[in-house]
C-alpha cells in the first residue's frame, strides 16, 4: 500500500505583528520569514517525519527549489514533483503573538495541473493505495473521481473550503481531515459534537477527524466517536499544526494502529508544531512526538 499525496507546494512568507490587521489597516511587522509550506507540502512532510513512505505529486515554479530541497531532505519521494515557468504558489502569513494567524493565499503553480498529469501520477498507483488532497490545487474533482475509479482510497482535507468543493464528489471521500471552522463551513453547525454527527450521517462510512485546536480533536465513523485532549503548550505559531496532525494521523492509520493511538500521536506532533516558527519547519521527528 502506497500513498501519494497529491497537493500544494507553497513559500511561506511569515510576518510577525502584534495583532492581525483588520480592513483598511496599515500594519508594522516585527520580523520576516520565508519558510516552505502549502498544506499539500506540509502533509508529505508530516508523513514522512512520521515514518511513513510518501509520494508528493505537485508542480512548483522556477523560484520553487527550496520546496523540492525540503521534501527530498524530508524522505518524500518528489518523482512526481514538476517545475514549470512561472512562480511557485505562495502565502503570505500574518502570526500574531498568541500563534494565531491568517493567510493569503497565491495558486502560482499549483493551479496549473493538466488532465494528462493527473493520468501519468494515477497511473502509477493502484487499488488499495491512498490517495491524500486539499483544497490548494486546481483538477480537484477529476482527480478524485480518477482515483476513485482506479479503487484508491481517498483522504481529503477540505482547506480552505471554498465553493470549489461543491464541484467535488465528496462521496468518494474515505477519509475526511478538517477543523472547526471547515466542520462549520460543511455542516452550517457550530458545536463539534454537532458537526461530527453530521458528517457521520452524511458521509456513512467514512471516517472524520475534526481538530479543534487547543480543545483537542473528534473523530467520529459510524456510531463510534472517540475524543482526544489536547496538550497544554505555549503556542508560538500554530500555521501548519492541522497538516502535522494530518500527516501523523494519517501515518499511524496506516501501520494498523488502534484510532485512540493515531489520536494520541498526531495531538503530540501537532502539539509540537505550535511551539515553533514556521509550517514545515514546526513539524517534528516521530522520535520527538513519540517522547513528548
Ligand atoms: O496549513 C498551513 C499552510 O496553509 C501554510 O503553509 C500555507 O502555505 C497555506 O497553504
Amino acid at each position: 500500500m502506497k500513498i501519494v499525496n497529491f497537493g500544494s507546494l507553497n513559500l511561506d512568507y511569515i510576518y510577525r505583528v502584534e495583532h492581525i490587521g483588520g480592513q483598511g489597516e496599515t500594519l508594522a511587522a516585527s520580523s520576516r520569514d520565508v519558510f516552505c509550506g502549502g498544506k499539500g507540502l506540509n502533509q508529505s512532510i508530516a508523513l514522512a517525519r512520521a515514518g511513513a513512505k510518501v509520494y508528493h505529486a505537485g508542480c512548483i515554479g522556477e523560484d520553487g527549489s527550496m520546496l523540492l530541497t525540503a521534501l527530498e531532505e524530508a524522505g518524500v519521494d518528489c518523482t512526481h514533483v514538476r517545475t514549470l515557468e512561472g512562480p511557485s504558489g505562495h502565502a503570505v502569513i500574518q502570526v500574531e503573538d498568541s500563534g494565531q494567524n491568517a493567510i493569503l493565499l497565491f495558486g502560482g503553480a499549483n493551479q496549473t495541473m493538466t488532465s494528462g498529469f493527473v493520468d501519468e501520477v494515477l497511473g502509477v498507483f493502484d487499488a488499495g493505495d491512498i490517495l491524500l488532497l486539499q483544497n490548494e490545487i486546481n483538477l480537484l474533482s477529476e482527480i478524485v473521481d480518477k482515483a476513485y475509479a482506479r479503487g484508491l482510497k481517498i483522504a481529503l482535507n477540505p482547506s480552505p473550503y471554498n465553493d470549489r468543493l461543491q464541484d467535488v464528489d465528496l462521496n468518494k471521500i474515505s477519509i475526511f481531515l478538517l477543523n472547526e471552522v471547515e466542520g462549520e463551513q460543511m455542516t452550517g453547525e457550530r458545536e463539534p459534537a454537532n458537526i461530527l454527527q453530521k458528517l457521520t450521517e452524511q458521509y456513512s462510512g467514512a471516517e472524520i477527524v475534526l481538530t479543534l485546536g487547543e480543545a483537542g480533536a473528534l473523530y467520529g465513523c459510524g456510531q463510534r466517536v472517540c475524543r482526544q485532549e489536547a496538550y497544554s503548550v505555549q503556542a508560538v505559531d500554530t500555521t501548519g499544526a492541522g497538516d502535522t496532525f494530518t500527516g501523523y494521523f494519517l501515518a499511524s492509520l496506516t501501520e494498523g494502529r488502534e484510532i485512540p493511538d493515531c489520536l494520541r500521536l498526531a495531538a503530540k506532533a501537532a502539539s509540537i508544531a505550535v511551539t515553533r516558527s514556521g509550517a514545515a519547519p514546526s513539524i517534528p521527528l516521530r522520535a520527538e512526538a513519540e517522547l513528548f
